[in-house]
């Protein structure tokens, strides 16, 4: 019944995309659209567990498909669209709500970072979050997950949702789905921060570099990112004790496809001015024609809305037929 290779994965639309989303993903996700079935979403319904501007919520959304595309996503080849509009997610994700336990979702570290000291304040949502994302995964009977290190957890949760739910209905319908997690930069860390992840939700924009900087932005945020005052190291060992060198090295390697060793060897003893000035440039080649593009694909927004239409009706006719067997085994009454 699984189709034998078949990707999905989700970014929110929640703010601009960075780095870390395009190193930990997006980058992925071109790679493996030539040998996958890939249905890309963006998961706006995850993005309301935290307020969401309703004048702008459409409009994020927009900047991530463009981002897709810009990124180098066939739009043609691949099922691009938006969760809001594939109602069968959120019914799955009841489903496994009722699936999950509680222990299982009490242990998300995710959740326990978002939350913070507020738990009582959070919303709902926001902890059941990750029975929504298993649902996007399994409505389409996805194999595979492409996704940064930090959502590992939510995979794991993934596959025992799917276990559970064929052992207690004695079933073989979902595939046990493996995550896709590779390349140099699996877990881009804050500018400022070596030991804290790059992300949107950071106060500080120095923290992180956009798909949307100017090729100045790109050069001041490098030149300004903390680093430590020793020469650059001569090896793996001693570069994985320095937290921030470690960072700015994985970004080098990733974007020029090295191993983080080669980058290694090839600064070894240099100053970091140096190395962070060929950084500035590299990130300035690689990152600005995306960014051109995403402008050029934003002002077309009939072309968008046309991909997000079209996308909508191929992961409908997928995810209403996996729904009606999900709804049999049940043994919900037949309308
Ligand atoms: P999000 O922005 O949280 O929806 O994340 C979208 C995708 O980007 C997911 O696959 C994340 O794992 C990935 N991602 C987000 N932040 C990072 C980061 N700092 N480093 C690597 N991958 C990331
Ligand atoms: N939780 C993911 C994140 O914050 C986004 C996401 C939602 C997702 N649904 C998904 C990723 C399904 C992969 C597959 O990054």
């Amino acid at each position: 019944m699984t189709s034998s290779k078949r990707i999905l994965s989700g970014v929110q639309p929640s703010g601009d995309l960075h780095l870390g989303n395009y190193l930990g993903a997006i980058k992925n996700f071109v790679s493996l659209q030539k040998e996958y079935e890939c249905f890309f979403c963006v998961v706006d319904l995850h993005a309301i567990t935290v307020w969401q501007d309703p004048e702008q919520l459409a409009d994020k959304s927009r900047d991530v498909i463009a981002s897709f595309i810009a990124s180098g996503i066939d739009p043609k080849q691949n099922v691009l669209f938006l969760q809001s509009q594939v109602p069968q997610h959120t019914q799955l994700a009841w489903i496994f709500s009722c699936v999950a336990r509680m222990g299982w979702l009490n242990r998300m570290t995710q959740f326990k970072d978002k939350a913070g000291k507020d738990k009582e304040n959070v919303s709902v949502g926001l902890f059941s979050y990750p029975t929504l994302m298993a649902a996007d995964i399994l409505i389409y009977l996805a194999t595979h997950v492409p996704v940064g290190e930090d959502q590992k957890q939510h995979l794991e949760l993934t596959r025992d949702i799917a276990q559970k739910f064929n052992n207690d209905f004695k079933t073989d319908l979902f595939p046990i789905p493996e995550p896709l997690i590779f390349g140099e930069a699996t877990r881009v860390m804050s500018l400022r921060d070596g030991t804290k992840k790059m992300s949107k939700s950071d106060l500080s924009d120095y923290s992180r570099i956009m798909l949307c900087d100017t090729n100045d932005e790109i050069i001041q945020k490098i030149k300004k990112a903390k680093t430590d005052p020793h020469p650059l190291p001569s090896n793996l060992q001693d570069l994985n004790k320095r937290p921030e060198a470690l960072n700015l090295f994985s970004i080098f390697a990733s974007l020029n496809n090295l191993s983080t060793e080669e980058v290694v060897q090839n600064y070894a003893g240099k100053e970091f001015s140096i190395f962070k000035n060929d950084l500035g440039e590299l990130i300035v080649e690689k990152i600005g024609p995306i960014r051109e593009e995403i402008k050029k694909l934003l002002a077309d927004k009939a072309y968008l809305d046309n991909v997000l239409k079209d996308g909508k009706e191929k992961a409908t006719i997928v995810a209403d037929s996996v729904l009606k067997d999900v709804y049999d085994i049940i043994g919900f009454a037949k309308p």
